[in-house]
């Protein structure tokens, strides 16, 4: 990847007490590419509006709304735009789906979580043991993976839905989905996947994978704040969303309270064809699974020499499956004897290198590891837009740390 995808993000280009910008925080939110910024004004200057009415404008914005639908289904290979729904961002519409799954669900039926997932996939399931629900955790493994002895152990005929994360936003480590597809298939539960972390760096086939629930935020892959949710057709229609009367009551409104963000909206369309735009194929889709192995190729080697460059630290421990793993998304964590996360995430964020320090969210692999009485790990993630110059640069202010 070269300058001239670098011209195409303007932040990129910003100083600060004239050192450049090294962003290695996209784990936490990507930067934004000029074509998506571009939409989003675009919107505010020809169709600001609200939905479902009869002029110009209001009808605009209904098919820009409509056509972000279609191309999310497009990026996350499901069967159509009637299957995406929006909201304000993951954490919400997991709340928001929990809360549909519930009135579905009786005492002593039971939801398999993990210990690995961030906790907007593990507290909307937790608030229903208070209705009696049984709630299992999956045990977390000392080198980031998951327990798939206790996983196997811990689904059975009264599962009725698995929720797990499929990259984890503090380790990088991608969770064997597949195999639990077929666990969830054997006792006839629901699979739900957090692919927040994933969808920047792999390319996504719901249908190929046959997961029911899907979710995953524009803000991580060079988008807006807008959480997506895809569900599998006929699904948002057995559930019953807290929703007013006056709203749409069917999929995949039923799920979406108030006005949407149209001007965001607008920009979801965009990221995607940005992220297409590096691919080749006959198909938009072709496009963007194409797109996803050449970002992922670029970003994993520059993950490679980051993990090499401080594996090479003496005071260096990283976390997380080693870079030998076979799938893996290129986020890594680690500490540095001494120094807490914080102090380190100072240290270099006064440097302009933007890290981030601390738990992620991921509070409960922390505390199961015992990182989080440390005051949790440094997390550096790789971007589409990151050079071998940002992992140099990086290194060179680790390496003045001694
Ligand atoms: C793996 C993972 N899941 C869920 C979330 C929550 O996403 P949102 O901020 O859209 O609620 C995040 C955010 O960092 C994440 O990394």
């Amino acid at each position: 990847m070269n300058q001239k995808i670098r011209n195409q993000f303007p932040s990129l280009s910003r100083q600060h007490n004239e050192m450049p910008i090294t962003y290695l925080d996209g784990p936490a939110g990507t930067q934004v590419p000029t074509s998506v910024i571009n939409a989003i004004s675009d919107y505010y200057k020809t169709s600001n509006s609200n939905a479902h009415g009869h002029f110009v404008l209001t009808q605009e914005t209904d098919v820009i709304v409509e056509k972000t639908r279609a191309k999310v289904a497009t990026f996350l290979g499901g069967e159509g735009g009637h299957t995406i729904s929006f909201g304000q961002n993951m954490t919400t519409l997991n709340f928001a789906l929990s809360r549909a799954i519930s009135g579905c669900l009786q005492v002593g039926d039971e939801i398999i979580i993990t210990q690995l997932d961030h906790e907007s996939n593990r507290a909307p399931w937790l608030a229903l043991r208070a209705q009696g629900v049984v709630v299992r955790e999956v045990k977390l493994k000392a080198d980031g993976t998951l327990d798939y002895k206790d996983f196997a152990n811990k689904i059975n005929e009264k599962t009725r839905l698995v929720a797990m994360g499929w990259a984890a936003n503090i380790f990088g480590t991608i969770n064997e989905v597949r195999k639990i597809r077929k666990l969830t298939h054997d006792v006839g539960a629901w699979l739900l996947l957090d692919a927040v972390h994933y969808a920047p760096h792999l390319s996504i086939d719901v249908q190929a994978i046959g997961c029911d629930f899907l979710l995953c935020s524009a803000y991580k892959f060079y988008g807006p704040h807008v959480g997506l949710l895809y569900c599998k057709p006929g699904l948002l229609d057995r559930l019953q969303p807290y929703r007013l009367r006056t709203a749409y009551q069917h999929a995949p409104y039923s799920i979406e309270t108030g006005t949407l963000n149209h001007a965001a909206i607008a920009g979801v369309k965009a990221a995607v064809e940005y992220v297409a735009s590096f691919g080749k194929g006959k198909t938009e889709r072709a496009k963007i699974v194409n797109a996803m192995q050449r970002i992922h190729q670029h970003e994993i080697g520059l993950a490679q020499q980051l993990w090499d460059g401080l594996a090479a630290m003496k005071k260096v421990e990283l976390y997380g499956p080693s870079m030998n793993t076979a799938e893996r998304a290129p986020t890594l964590s680690f500490l540095y004897n001494g120094k807490t996360a914080n102090e380190i995430g100072q240290y270099l964020g006064a440097q302009n290198v933007c890290t981030w320090s601390g738990h992620f969210y991921a509070i409960k692999a922390t505390e199961v590891l015992g990182l989080a009485e440390k005051g949790g790990v440094t997390r550096m993630g790789i971007s589409v837009y990151n050079t071998k110059a940002d992992i140099d640069r990086t290194l060179e202010i680790m390496e003045r740390l001694k």
